[in-house]
């Protein structure tokens, strides 16, 4: 059995549709969660999941190797980063080569980087005129959202759209190709 480890920083929903995905699975299941903000969503959803949830704390996570331990002790085939909002530090990406998968409501190179997350990535879109936004799936290396695209979807963007109702398209094309592209790579 193959083990994803995901790192979230937010409501979850995304690390919801993988493990509905691999719930009844024979190739992968979710076997931890890590998140950096103790009052995440995310880690309401490891509990009722019964899935071991991690409480990331910032100083080891950037400057000591005690997660790259734990991810290796643990296993750990792919990491995907579900709405993490953190740089994921040199000494992860490197002990995890092409391991490390993130997703991006917006079609990159577009509206990515620091600073670049939820609605102020579909504010940008708008605000630029633009007809149509999307996600990306990339591998992670060690400058955001820089990595080797994997897959892009886009939708459509109507003169009536607000960032509320563009990021419901984006998420829905997220809940959609996330866990299938998860599966793919694990494959
Ligand atoms: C997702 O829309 C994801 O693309 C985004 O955070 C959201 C998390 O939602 N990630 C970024 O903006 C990364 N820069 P979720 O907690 O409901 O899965």
């Amino acid at each position: 059995m193959k083990k994803i480890a995901i790192f979230a920083s937010g409501t979850g929903s995304n690390a919801q549709k993988i493990i509905d995905h691999f719930r009844d699975s024979s190739l992968a299941t979710v076997h931890i969660i890590l998140s950096n903000k103790p009052d995440a969503g995310v880690l309401g959803i490891a509990a009722r999941e019964g899935i071991r949830a991690v409480v990331i704390d910032k100083e080891t996570f950037f400057r000591g190797d005690a997660y790259v331990k734990l991810l290796q002790e643990e296993g750990i085939d792919l990491v995907v980063l579900a709405g993490f909002l953190w740089k994921v530090p040199a000494n992860l990406v490197a002990a995890f080569p092409d391991r490390i998968i993130n997703i991006h409501p917006a079609l990159l190179p577009k509206y990515g980087g620091k600073g670049m997350y939820g609605h102020f990535v579909h504010e940008a879109v708008l605000a630029a005129g633009e007809k149509e936004s999307g996600i990306t799936i990339h591998f992670v290396n060690e400058r955001y959202d820089e990595g080797g695209i994997i897959l892009q979807e886009s939708c459509a963007i109507s003169a009536e759209d607000t960032p509320d109702t563009l990021a419901r398209k984006v998420q829905a094309l997220e809940h959609r190709w996330f866990p299938a592209i998860v599966e793919r790579l694990l494959k």
